[in-house]
């Protein structure tokens, strides 16, 4: 500031020493500029931000020392050359005179605008904003431990409900025999949920819990006999109810660890404009005085002013050329330092709320998919203990048909047309029978050997196998270079594929078209694509095919079994099953199997 009303002073010199020279258009000039600066006054004057008592003071004070000056350079520019000399004194005297005025006033705004300018630094310094983002840090972390807590509770949940129907199934099937397996291992997931939810309630809950879940498990160690059967039915009960009140309330407190977070948040950015708000005031009204002083620092400050207004409304992304004095130039460079952590605390804050929307979206999608998991582990387990009982029943007097009509068929004496009724007895028998056996198969996987497998060479052994239906179907295979080697059971992997490219080939029996299969390895999982051109699968369906018994072919033509056993058998693999409809028309199933630890051989029941 002292700087730019210096620049006016030498200004005013040099047209002083150019009207003693005699020039004409210096004494015009100096006139202007004594008008020029009459004006520039005024505006000091009403920009200042005084009070009006004040600024009438300021003004009366001017006006009084810029009435001297202009007489005393009208009355040296009448002067002649000669007596000029002797009249400069006095004009000096003015013109010292009005500089002091201005540079008192000046300095009073500059320590006015310099308070500003440290305030707002102070400000920006404080306590609050990395308050703020701590705050926002600790509510992001809790959202995201009550999201696991509320994941190892379903987890849990899955594995306690597969476990105890395992063991039921084992003791409806052979008779009361103790669980070769233990659930302790699955309560480590409880020391998860207390660990994550850090939540006194839930830490009591899961404790009941864990001793119920214990309770269940010691029962079903030893054979369970029917007398045991309530003690277990309430042991049952008390884990279901434990679960049940301890599922809803991580999920309303992680609901609330995020209406917490975006409620920080929205304090961030409301502190942000506030502060820049309330700052930007102060510093605009010094600024203002500044730029009524000169015009050399104008476009430096105009550039300010413009900056400010942006960062008001929102943008971050300004920076000021200071081209000044020193002082412009300082205030420039606060400015600049403001908006930058403005720009830096804004960016943090965007980065936090977009990293955990990715990992909320993230656990969502997992949560999904392992509830459908568990709601088709459920729905088979049931069916299956049904069936199973049923099959078995069914499975003796069909031996018995089948047996007799053989007799009959192959006896002798039998007159041809017994025999004719004989051959139809023992076809149909044998197509219940191996309805019966599908039954069995599903309801009760057999202990199969696991060895290494190519998954390439099944799906090639699996086209090799006459079909029946296919006619005009082109079927084409795109294998994986290498052989995909998973452990597994050879003839289940490819009774799953053969129900698949039956399904397909039925699929299009009306409209020939083209099956497509497809190996590939996806990280350590080998994944196998069967896309088909057929009419696809309705979507009120696509959630059932795998359910037992769901069908849409006619009486005789299918039982419904297919997939779901195919089901089955991938899960005892490891693996998982999925179908979607193609944008461009037809079904496509994805069987992904975990590929083998190389040197890894093994054999395991189901
Ligand atoms: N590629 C496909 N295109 C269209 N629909 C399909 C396809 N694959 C399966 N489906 C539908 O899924 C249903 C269930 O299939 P699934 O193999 O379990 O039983 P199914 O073929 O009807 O009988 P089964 O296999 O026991 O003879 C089918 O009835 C059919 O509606
Ligand atoms: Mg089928």
């Amino acid at each position: 500031m002292l700087a730019s009303s210096a620049l006016a002073e030498r200004r005013l010199f040099r047209l002083l020493q150019q009207s003693l020279d005699g020039s004409p258009d210096a004494q015009a000039e100096s006139a202007v500029l004594a008008r020029v600066l009459g004006a520039h006054l005024e505006r000091v004057v009403d920009s200042s931000g005084l009070p009006p008592e004040q600024r009438r003071g300021l003004a009366s004070r001017l006006s009084a020392t810029m009435a001297a000056y202009e007489a005393a350079a009208r009355n040296f520019l009448a002067a002649s050359p000669q007596d000029r000399a002797d009249r400069l004194g006095a004009l000096l005297a003015s013109h010292r005179r009005l500089r002091e005025i201005l540079e008192g006033e000046l300095a009073r705004f500059r320590d006015a605008a310099v308070v500003g300018a440290a305030q707002l630094e102070a400000l920006q310094r404080a306590t609050w904003l990395p308050a703020f983002l701590r705050d926002l840090a600790r509510n992001s972390e809790r959202a995201n431990h009550l999201n696991r807590a509320v994941l190892a509770t379903q987890e849990f949940e899955a594995r306690f409900f597969e476990h105890t129907a395992a063991a039921l199934r084992a003791t409806v099937e052979s008779g009361p025999q103790p669980s070769g397996r233990s659930l302790e291992p699955d309560l480590a997931l409880l020391g998860d949920v207390e660990r994550l939810a850090g939540l006194p309630e839930a830490r009591a809950l899961s404790g009941d819990l864990r001793n119920a879940a214990r309770r269940v498990d010691a029962l079903l160690r030893q054979p369970l006999e029917p007398a045991a059967v309530p003690t277990l039915a309430a042991a049952v009960g008390q884990v279901v109810e434990r679960l049940e009140a301890l599922r809803p309330l991580l999920e309303v407190e992680r609901d609330r660890a995020l209406a917490d977070l975006a409620l920080v948040n929205e304090s961030v950015v409301s502190f942000v404009e506030t502060l820049s708000a309330a700052s930007l005031f102060a510093l605009l009204v010094g600024f203002l005085v500044v730029a009524a002083v000169t015009r050399a620092v104008t476009a430096s400050l105009d550039a300010l002013r413009d900056g400010m207004d942006r960062v008001r409304q929102g943008r971050l992304d300004v920076e000021v050329q200071a081209a000044g004095g020193d002082e412009t130039a300082e205030m420039a460079a606060v400015f600049n330092r403001m908006v930058a952590e403005l720009r830096e605390s804004r960016a943090k804050l965007q980065a936090y709320q977009q990293d955990l929307e990715r990992i909320v979206e993230e656990r969502t999608r997992a949560l999904r998919e392992a509830q459908a998991q568990l709601v088709q582990a459920e729905k088979l387990s049931a069916v299956g203990e049904l069936v199973a009982g049923v099959a078995h029943e069914l499975n003796n007097p069909l031996t018995s048909v089948l047996g007799y009509a053989q007799l009959l068929e192959a006896d002798p004496s039998t007159p041809e047309d017994l025999r004719e009724y004989a051959r139809v007895v023992v076809r149909e028998a044998d197509r219940a029978r191996h309805i019966v056996q599908n039954l069995l198969t599903f309801a009760r996987p057999q202990a199969v050997d696991r060895e290494p497998v190519d998954v390439n060479a099944v799906v090639r052994h699996t086209l090799e196998v006459p079909r029946a239906d296919g006619e005009g179907v082109r079927v084409e295979t795109r294998l994986h270079p290498e052989p995909l080697v998973v452990l597994g059971n050879a003839l289940q992997l490819q009774q799953v594929f053969l129900n698949i490219v039956r399904n397909a080939l039925q699929a299009m029996r009306d409209r020939p078209g083209r099956l497509e299969i497809s190996t590939t390895r996806a990280g350590d999982r080998a994944v196998v694509e069967f896309a088909d051109t057929g009419p696809g699968i309705a979507p009120e369906h696509l959630g059932r095919v795998f359910d037992p018994f769901f069908t849409t072919k006619k009486v005789g033509e299918g039982t419904g079994l297919g997939l779901s056993l195919s089901y089955g058998i991938v899960r005892d693999h490891g693996g998982t099953i999925r179908v979607r409809n193609r944008p461009e028309g037809g079904a496509c199933f994805t069987v992904e199997l975990p590929l083998a630890q190389p040197g890894h051989r093994e054999a395991a029941g189901p």
